[in-house]
C-alpha cells in the first residue's frame, strides 16, 4: 500500500455559517475531550500504517485548545508511521488560532495551513455568519508567516447572493498582493438545511461564471498555475493530499463523518458526535455507517471521474479504453471538444472547466 494519506474529521465549530452544509456542531470544552478520545482509539485500529500526507480538517480544527491539539498530534504520530511524511495540512479559522497553537502546530511538523477566509469585505463576511474580520485574518497570516509557515492555502467563496463583482475584485486583488502558495476559489453552492436554504436564496450562475472567467485572469497573471477545478498554487505547491484523492489513492478517514479508502473498501463513519464517542466507547471499534466493496469497474469510474479534475495531467486514455461505455462517451466528448487529448492525456477543455459536473455526467 503505497501512497496512503490520513484525513482526521473536527465537525466542531463556534457558530453555523449560514451557506455551510458540512457536518460539524457547536464546540463544547468537554465533548471535545471526549471526541478526542475517541478519535485515538479509532487510530489504533490503523496501526503502524506508512502515511505520506495527513490532513486535519474540519469543521474548526484550531478550535482546539492547546492541551486538545497536543493529545491529537501526539496520538496521529505514535499510531502512524511517519517516516515517509511529506505534507501535513491543519485547517485554521482567524478566530481560533492564536501564536502559541501555531508555535506547536510547527512543533509537531505541521508544514501547511488552510486558512479560510472568504472574503476581504467586514460586511460580506458577517453577511456569510463569518465571525472574524478581515484585520484578524492579516494578523493571522503574518503570525503565521512569521513562524516559517512558508505552505499556505487561503480559501475564498464567490458567487454568492449579494456578492458584486467589484467586491470579488477587490478581494482577489488584496490576497494576491499576500502571494500564499495555494489559492481555493469555490463557488457557491445551496446547501440543504442551511440558513441561506431556508431564505430561499439563489445564486445568480451568469455572474458567478464572470467571476469565475475573471479570476482565472488575474491569478494567470499573478502566475498561479490552475492545476485543478478549484485549485490555483504557485512555486510548485500543489496539495499533495488532495491530489493523492484526485488520483484515487487509498486513503484513511478517522472521526465522526470522515470517508476513507482503504483495502478496496469505500466507508464512511457516522456523522453523530454522542453516538461516534459511545459506540467507540463501548469498545466497538466499527464506527462505519456505509461500507462498499470497490471492484475493478468502480474504480475505474471513479479513477475517470476524480483524474479528469486535474488540469494538467488529466487521465491517461488508456482508462478509458477498459469498458466500452466510458470510450463511447469519451467519443463524444472529443466530438462536442468538452474534453481534449493531448498526446494521449484526456483533459477537460478550458472553457468547460466551470461546467465541470455536466460532462463528468456522460461518464456515469
Ligand atoms: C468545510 S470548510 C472547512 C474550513 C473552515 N471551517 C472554514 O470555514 O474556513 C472548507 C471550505 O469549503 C468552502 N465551503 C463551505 N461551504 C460552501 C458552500 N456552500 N459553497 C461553496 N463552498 C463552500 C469554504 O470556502 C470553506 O473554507
Ligand atoms: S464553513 Fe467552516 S467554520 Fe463555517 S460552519 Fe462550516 S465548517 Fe464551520
Amino acid at each position: 500500500m503505497a501512497n496512503v494519506s490520513l484525513y482526521v474529521h473536527i465537525p466542531f465549530c463556534y457558530s453555523k455559517c449560514f451557506y455551510c452544509g458540512f457536518f460539524s456542531i457547536k464546540y463544547s470544552q468537554l465533548i471535545v475531550d471526549e471526541y478526542i478520545t475517541a478519535l485515538i482509539k479509532e487510530m489504533q485500529h490503523f496501526q503502524e500504517q506508512s502515511i505520506h500526507s495527513v490532513y486535519i480538517g474540519g469543521g474548526t480544527p484550531s478550535i482546539l485548545s492547546i492541551k486538545q491539539m497536543q493529545r491529537l498530534l501526539n496520538a496521529i504520530g505514535k499510531f502512524f508511521n511517519l517516516n515517509k511524511l511529506q505534507e501535513f495540512t491543519f485547517e485554521v479559522n482567524p478566530d481560533s488560532i492564536s501564536i502559541d497553537k501555531l508555535k506547536l502546530l510547527k512543533s509537531f511538523c505541521v508544514n501547511r495551513l488552510s486558512i479560510g477566509l472568504q472574503s476581504i469585505n467586514d460586511k460580506l463576511l458577517t453577511y456569510l455568519g463569518r465571525t472574524y474580520n478581515f484585520q484578524l485574518f492579516l494578523k493571522i497570516y503574518e503570525a503565521a508567516r512569521k513562524e516559517a509557515f512558508n505552505n499556505i492555502n487561503i480559501d475564498l467563496i464567490y458567487g454568492f447572493p449579494k456578492h458584486i463583482m467589484n467586491d470579488w475584485i477587490q478581494t482577489l486583488s488584496t490576497v494576491l498582493s499576500l502571494n500564499s502558495e495555494h489559492l481555493s476559489l469555490y463557488p457557491m453552492s445551496i446547501e440543504m438545511n442551511t440558513v441561506f436554504y431556508k431564505k430561499h436564496f439563489n445564486i445568480d450562475n451568469k455572474l458567478q461564471r464572470k467571476m469565475y472567467d475573471i479570476a482565472v485572469k488575474m491569478l494567470n497573471y499573478n502566475k498561479y498555475v490552475h492545476y485543478e477545478i478549484s485549485s490555483w498554487e504557485k512555486r510548485n505547491n500543489k496539495s499533495i493530499h488532495n491530489v493523492s484523492y484526485w488520483n484515487n489513492c487509498e486513503y484513511i478517514g478517522i472521526g465522526a463523518g470522515a470517508c476513507g479508502y482503504i483495502n478496496h473498501i469505500r466507508y464512511k463513519n457516522i456523522d453523530n458526535v454522542p453516538k461516534y464517542i459511545s459506540l467507540i466507547k463501548t469498545n466497538n471499534i466499527n464506527v462505519k455507517i456505509e461500507h462498499e466493496k470497490i471492484n475493478k469497474a468502480t474504480h475505474i469510474l471513479e479513477s475517470i471521474l476524480l483524474g479528469l479534475r486535474l488540469l494538467e495531467n488529466g487521465v491517461n486514455i488508456k482508462f478509458f479504453k477498459l469498458y466500452k461505455q466510458h470510450y463511447l462517451a469519451l467519443k463524444k466528448c472529443l466530438n462536442n471538444k468538452t474534453l481534449i487529448n493531448n498526446a494521449g492525456k484526456i483533459k477537460l477543455n478550458p472553457k468547460y472547466i466551470f461546467v465541470s459536473n455536466q460532462i463528468l455526467k456522460e461518464f456515469v
